[in-house]
């Protein structure tokens, strides 16, 4: 018998708690032994959760205990969880969390303090659907040339009501507040971060990297307007918020943005709250994952995974993938020196002379024009909607704060990246 503690009995702890019990003999024959959770650890007492499991609001009531032999963190946060998840695993027992933000920032010291304890983490990237297992496991004979995916259910949800129907940003944002899918502080979704988080965790098993959120591009959706959609769908592109990590030489790439992507691409059609992740492996070609990245049941379907995974074998593969640092070792490639197509939408006033210094300040910046429209909008002011072919990030931000300061643009221009 495993006896499991769970800290955090919320969506996901819940969740947990009545798979374990509504698929307890299947879980049980997969596991070859039954599993059973012991503590539930929440803040609030007073609330009713409906579970017949020993509720406290004490971590030692779970860390201390000697019989719990798995404690899942679902608390949430960065600092505390690090605190709770380190003492667990120095007094020997295992950890399974679903705290992208925990391990974006942490995942290394943990690895270090779990050494052969298993400590999982599956949940944390993509909710329901295997991509850590995937990528750790199932490719591991490859060199991963590529990680493309929509990472955030809620991004998705919003570029395409904002698509297929003609929503407005601020209207849909406050629809998906409503329905449960974006924070009352929504930054963390819309501002590219929780994306973030999990792609840095993607990127430290396909690549072995160690980068922080700070050290790498990331962007959100908070820009996004009507007609940057409208532009999208006249010249065949969809707009999604995705996470790339793509190896160059020894360089790996990482970013979060806005992208303009082929709608023939099939990240392009996943629509809705949906997650999609696309790897390449230099072996086995493109592979894609598609599935729920959120909601409580999705979630805690792999956090069962993963404590199946540890009654079976009651230790861990390498937790981020490697069992010993790869000769060669890629590094993170600096921003500025990321290549990549690009669209501008820049507010200009409409008058004799404009287009030429926009034109002639591309020129400077070594930045060629492929497509150029010129949209009327409010008050004698035009919009230039202008795709570019492959230029380097640098030249494109200095570009930008180049035209940010002629008194005929009216705004700080719009990028988007195109994939
Ligand atoms: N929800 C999802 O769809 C989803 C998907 C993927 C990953 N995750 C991750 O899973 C984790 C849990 O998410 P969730 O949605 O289940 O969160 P949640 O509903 O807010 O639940 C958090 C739980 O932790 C408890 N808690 C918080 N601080 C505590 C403390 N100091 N001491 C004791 N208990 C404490 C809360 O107690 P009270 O109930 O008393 O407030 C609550 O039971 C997060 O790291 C999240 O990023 C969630």
């Amino acid at each position: 018998m495993i006896k499991v503690g769970i800290i955090g009995v919320g969506t996901v702890g819940t969740s947990v708690v009545q798979i374990l019990r509504d698929n307890s003999e299947v879980i049980s024959a997969r596991a070859g032994q039954d599993i059973e959770v012991k503590i539930g650890v929440v803040k609030n007492l007073n609330k009713d959760r409906g579970l017949d499991i020993i509720i406290t609001d004490n971590i030692d009531d779970v860390l201390n205990d000697e019989e719990i032999d798995i404690v899942v963190e679902l608390m949430g946060g960065i600092e505390e969880p690090f605190e709770v998840v380190k003492r667990a695993l120095k007094s020997g027992k295992a950890v399974v969390t679903a705290n992208k933000a925990l391990l974006a920032y942490h995942r290394y010291e943990l690895a270090d303090i779990a050494k052969d304890i298993a400590f999982e983490y599956e949940a944390s990237v993509a909710g329901g659907i295997p991509i850590i297992n995937a990528l750790r496991d199932g490719l591991s004979a490859n060199h991963i040339l590529s990680i493309m995916g929509i990472m955030n259910g809620t991004c998705n949800y919003m570029m395409t009501e904002m698509t297929n129907n003609g929503v407005d940003y601020d209207v849909i944002l406050k629809e998906a507040q409503e329905l449960g899918y974006a924070e009352a502080d929504p930054t963390f979704d819309v501002g590219g971060y929780d994306a973030a988080h999990k792609l840095l965790i993607l990127a430290s098993i396909a690549y072995g990297i160690d980068a922080k959120p700070e050290d790498i591009l990331i962007e959100g959706i908070d820009n996004v307007t009507s007609e940057d959609i409208d532009f999208a769908k006249e010249f065949g592109y969809a707009i999604k918020l995705l996470g790339i990590a793509k190896k160059d030489e020894n360089e790996v790439e990482l970013r979060v943005h806005a992208c303009l992507i082929k709608k023939d691409e099939m990240i392009a059609k996943i629509d809705g709250v949906m997650n999609a992740i696309s790897v390449v492996g230099d072996k086995v070609g493109e592979t894609l994952y598609y599935g729920p990245g959120a909601g409580g049941d999705a979630t805690a379907s792999a956090v069962v995974a993963n404590i199946i995974d540890i009654a079976r074998s009651g230790k861990s593969t390498p937790m981020l993938g490697f069992d010993k640092p790869m000769e060669g070792k890629l590094t993170l490639k600096p921003t500025a020196n990321i290549e990549s197509k690009y669209y501008l939408r820049i507010n200009v006033s409409d008058k004799a002379g404009v287009l030429a210094q926009i034109t002639k300040i591309f020129e400077e910046n070594n930045i060629s024009v492929e497509t150029m429209l010129q949209r009327p909008s409010l008050n004698k002011s035009a919009n230039l909607l202008i795709s570019t072919h492959i230029a380097l990030e640098k030249n494109i931000q200095n570009m930008i704060k180049e035209l940010e300061f002629l008194d005929f643009v009216n705004n700080r221009p719009m990028m988007i990246r195109i994939v």
